[in-house]
C-alpha cells in the first residue's frame, strides 16, 4: 500500500514544472458543457402564461412553459431591499427535488423582501417597479429585463440561451418512448440506442481519464444568458489567474467554476482553481450592476464583448438613443445541476453593488490585529528547536512578525489535531514561550482523515456515521496526504459542530490558545480521483451527489473550523482561519489565500489581478504567498514581492518543502534591508488598514480596490490591473 501511493505521489507530483491539464476537463470533455456551449442564440422556446400571473406584495410567481416538450417552470421573482432582485426558475414538478442551497450558508440570512409594485401589462410585458429601478418580464419568448431608471443594465434570456434539464427517469415507458414527439423522448430512445453523434452522449454516464461517472438523475444542468447592455467590461467569478477584467471566451473554453487543486496553474487561461464565487460585476462611466448566481455546482461562464446588435436585441435598443455604437457584454452561464437562482444588484454605483452583495452573503468580520500583521510560514518548521530559531533570528535581525506556521509534517503521520512527540514533544512550552512575546502559533488541519484505527478522530467520525459515502453507500475513502483517507460531511450541520469541538483544548492536546488553523486541501483535494477531487457520484449524508453541492465543501471546512475557534474561547475572541477553497460567503470566516503559485515575477505580476477579483467578490482578507510557493526566486524578487504585498490584505510568506530556506534575515544583506523596511512600513500601516477592514466590515467596502472603484467615471483606468488603491 505504501509502495503504491508513494509511486502514485511520484507521478503526480514529478519535478517536471508545469500543470497537468491533462488532469482536469475541458468544455469539451464534458457533457454538459458541450450541450450548452452548442446552443445557438435565437428564439427561446420558453414562454411565461401571464394569465397564471399571482402577485404578493414584494413577490410575483408566474407559469413559463417549454413549448418543445410542454415541461413547466415556476418563474419567482422578488423585490430586496437596497436594490435588489431575485429570479428564480424551477421546475414546477419535479421527480425529484432540486438541491438549493440553506440559508446560512452563502446567504447569510433570508433576505429582507421590500415593496415590488406591478404596473400591468403592455405590449406582452409584465412591468414590475422597485424604487428607481424597473423589471420587465418579455411574455413570448420569456426575457427578463433590469433597469436603472428606465435606462436597461442587465438582462436575462435576451439570446434565448435558457436551457433548464428537467428532472426525468431513466428508463423511459414503452409508451414515452413510442411517443417519441418531444425532444426529451428523442433523446432517451437515443440513449437506448446509442448514436454516432458525440453531443448526444454522456447523458446518463460519463468517463474521463478511465473514471466513470454513474449520473443515476442524468441530464439535470440548468443555464441561461445574462447580457450587460452598454457595458464594455465585466469582472469578478475569481478564482481564475487571469486579468481583472475578463476576458472574452470566443476562441478559449470558458471561465470555469468548480473548486479543483490544481497544482502549479497556469496564468492567463480559464482553467478552475481553488475556490469560486459566481459573482460578476459590470462597470461603466454612468453605472455598477452586479449579478450573482447562486449555484454550488460545477459551473461554466462564456463572455463576449461585442457592439450591441440590434436585430437580436431591438427591444433593448429602443432604450439607446442615438449612439449607434453602444458596447454590450454578453455572458452566459450554466451549471451542471441546481436551480437557476440570480440576484440582480443594481448599484447603480460601485460602493452600492458592495453593500448590496454583502448584504446578501455577509462581511468579513473585523480581524485580530495581528491577524493583519506579518506571517511568517514554510512548509515545514522541523522541530521546535526551529520555530525558536527563526522566532530569535527575526528579533537578532530586528525584523517584526506576529505568526509562525507549521505545514502538514509537525503531525503525527498527516494525521491532524496531532503532533510528531519526536519534533514537537513540548508543543504547549513552545506556544507559551511564542505567547510570552505575543506572537501565535498557526498549524494545518486538512479535512481528510487517515483511516487508521488507532486515529480517534477517524474512528470517532467513523463509528457516529459523519463520514461522506461512496456512490455504494460506504464510506469513501481517497487518497491524499495520510494515504488512505475519509472525509467529515460538512454538509451536515451535525458534523461541522462535531468538527467544531475538536479544536477545544481537550480534545486538541498540545494546543493552547494562541495556535489558530489553516485549512488546506479542501476542494477537497483528492489524489487518485477524477480531477484530484471527490468523483461526483459521491453521495452526502442528506443523499446529494457531490455534484449538487460541490463547490460549498470547502466553504463549509472553513466556517466549521471558524465555529470551533470561537467556541474555544467561549465566544469571545476573534478567531483566525485561513482557507485555500471557498465559495460566496467564506468572508464570514476570515482569510482566503491563492494557493500554490511559483516564485516568478509573472507570479508576482499575477497577484494583484487575482486579489482585485477576490476584493470585489467579498473575499477581502486574501493574499498570496509572499516570494512564490514553487521554485527558488531571487532576492531581488522577494524583496520586491514584499513592497508590493504590505498593501495587500493578507501578508504570509510562504514555501515548498523542496525550495531552499528564505527567511528574510537570510537574504543577501541589501535585500535583507529593503524587505525588513517593507515590513516595518507594514507594520507603520497597521491602524490603516485595521481601520480598512473596519470599513469592510461595515459597509461591504474592499480594502484593496481597482482604479474604477474610487474613480468610476475615469473610463482609461477600466482595464489597468498593474494598479491599485489600498483604501482610498
Ligand atoms: C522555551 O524558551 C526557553 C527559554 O528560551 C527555552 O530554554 C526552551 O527550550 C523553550 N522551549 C521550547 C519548546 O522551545
Amino acid at each position: 500500500m505504501i509502495r503504491g501511493f508513494g509511486l502514485l505521489l511520484a507521478v503526480l507530483f514529478c519535478t517536471c514544472l508545469g500543470v497537468h491539464r491533462e488532469n482536469f476537463r475541458t468544455c469539451d470533455q464534458s457533457g454538459f458543457c458541450k450541450r450548452h456551449r452548442n446552443l445557438q442564440p435565437g428564439t427561446s422556446d420558453y414562454v411565461v402564461q401571464p394569465s397564471s400571473l399571482r402577485l404578493s406584495k414584494t413577490s410575483l410567481m408566474v407559469d413559463v412553459i417549454n413549448t418543445k416538450n410542454n415541461v413547466r417552470f415556476l418563474l419567482q421573482a422578488y423585490g430586496l431591499q437596497h436594490g435588489i432582485f431575485r429570479v428564480k426558475l424551477v421546475e414546477a414538478e419535479p421527480i425529484r427535488q432540486r438541491y438549493e442551497i440553506p440559508i446560512g450558508v452563502t446567504l447569510v440570512a433570508e433576505p429582507e423582501q421590500v415593496e415590488l409594485v406591478y404596473q400591468g401589462e403592455s405590449n406582452g410585458q409584465l412591468k414590475f417597479s422597485l424604487g428607481d429601478n424597473q423589471m420587465v418580464i418579455n411574455v413570448n419568448p420569456l426575457r427578463l429585463d433590469f433597469l436603472i431608471n428606465n435606462e436597461p443594465v442587465s438582462s436575462l434570456n435576451a439570446q434565448g440561451l435558457l436551457m433548464f434539464e428537467h428532472t426525468r427517469e431513466k428508463r423511459p415507458t414503452k409508451e414515452e418512448a413510442d411517443e417519441g414527439t418531444n425532444e426529451e423522448g428523442a433523446a432517451e430512445k437515443e440513449e437506448e440506442k446509442p448514436s454516432d453523434d458525440e453531443d448526444d452522449t454522456g447523458m446518463w454516464e460519463e468517463t474521463f481519464k478511465g473514471f466513470s461517472d454513474s449520473k443515476p438523475n442524468g441530464p439535470t444542468s440548468v443555464g441561461v444568458d445574462i447580457a450587460f447592455p452598454g457595458f464594455r467590461y465585466v469582472y469578478g467569478i475569481p478564482e481564475h489567474a487571469d486579468s481583472f477584467a475578463l476576458k472574452t471566451t470566443k476562441s478559449t473554453d470558458p471561465y470555469r467554476m468548480y473548486n479543483l487543486d490544481v497544482f502549479e496553474y497556469e496564468l492567463y487561461n480559464p482553467m478552475a482553481l481553488y475556490g469560486h464565487i459566481p459573482f460578476m460585476v459590470a462597470h461603466n462611466d454612468k453605472h455598477t450592476v452586479g449579478v450573482f448566481f447562486q449555484n454550488a455546482a460545477e459551473g461554466w461562464i462564456d463572455i463576449q464583448s461585442n457592439i450591441a446588435d440590434k436585430s437580436v436585441f431591438s427591444n433593448l435598443a429602443d432604450f439607446v438613443t442615438g449612439n449607434t455604437d453602444v458596447p454590450q457584454t454578453d455572458t452566459h452561464w450554466f451549471f451542471e445541476d441546481g436551480i437557476i437562482d440570480v440576484f440582480v444588484l443594481l448599484g447603480p454605483g460601485p460602493k452600492d453593488v458592495f453593500k448590496q452583495y454583502a448584504s446578501l452573503t455577509g462581511n468579513t468580520p473585523l480581524p485580530p490585529l495581528w491577524a493583519i500583521a506579518y506571517h511568517q510560514c514554510r512548509w515545514n518548521y522541523n522541530d521546535q528547536d526551529d520555530v525558536r530559531t527563526v522566532d530569535q533570528t527575526m528579533d537578532k535581525f530586528d525584523i517584526p512578525f506576529d505568526v509562525i506556521w507549521l505545514d502538514i509534517e509537525h503531525t503525527d503521520g498527516k494525521k491532524y489535531f496531532t503532533w510528531d512527540g519526536s519534533r514537537f514533544g513540548d508543543s504547549v512550552e513552545m506556544l507559551r514561550n511564542l505567547s510570552s512575546k505575543g506572537r501565535k502559533l498557526v498549524t494545518i488541519v486538512d479535512p481528510h482523515l487517515k483511516r487508521d484505527d488507532n486515529y480517534e478522530k477517524y474512528t470517532d467520525a467513523r463509528n457516529q456515521g459523519l463520514l461522506v459515502k461512496n456512490k455504494d453507500g460506504n464510506d469513501f475513502d481517497g487518497w491524499c496526504w495520510p494515504g488512505s483517507s475519509s472525509w467529515p460531511d460538512f454538509l451536515e450541520p451535525k458534523v461541522r459542530e462535531w468538527w467544531a469541538d475538536q479544536f477545544s483544548l481537550e480534545k486538541y492536546q498540545g494546543s493552547a490558545n494562541n495556535l489558530y488553523v489553516w485549512n488546506d486541501m479542501n476542494e477537497p483535494s483528492v489524489f487518485n480521483s477524477p480531477e484530484i477531487t471527490f468523483p461526483k457520484d459521491v453521495r452526502h449524508l442528506s443523499g446529494v451527489e457531490n455534484r449538487e453541492v460541490h463547490n460549498i465543501y470547502g466553504m463549509l471546512v472553513h466556517q466549521a473550523t471558524w465555529d470551533g475557534l470561537l467556541k474555544r474561547s467561549g465566544y469571545k475572541e476573534r478567531p483566525f482561519v485561513l482557507t485555500r477553497a471557498f465559495f460566496a460567503g467564506s468572508q464570514r470566516s476570515g482569510a482566503v489565500w491563492t494557493g500554490d503559485n511559483m516564485g516568478e515575477w509573472s507570479h508576482l505580476k499575477m497577484t494583484v489581478p487575482m486579489m482585485l477579483s477576490l476584493n470585489l467578490a467579498g473575499i477581502h482578507f486574501s493574499g498570496a504567498d509572499i516570494g512564490g510557493f514553487f521554485k527558488n526566486p531571487d532576492s531581488e524578487l522577494i524583496a520586491r514581492w514584499y513592497q508590493a504585498a504590505i498593501f495587500q490584505p493578507f501578508f504570509r510568506a510562504h514555501a515548498h518543502i523542496d525550495t531552499k530556506r528564505r527567511e528574510p534575515y537570510l537574504l543577501p544583506e541589501d535585500h535583507m534591508i529593503v524587505a525588513r523596511d517593507a515590513i516595518k512600513k507594514r507594520y507603520s500601516y497597521l491602524p490603516y488598514w485595521y481601520q480598512l477592514f473596519y470599513e469592510s466590515e461595515t459597509t461591504g467596502m474592499p480594502p484593496m480596490r481597482s482604479l474604477w472603484m474610487e474613480f468610476p467615471s475615469e473610463t482609461n483606468v477600466f482595464e489597468k490591473d498593474d494598479q491599485f488603491m489600498t483604501g482610498n
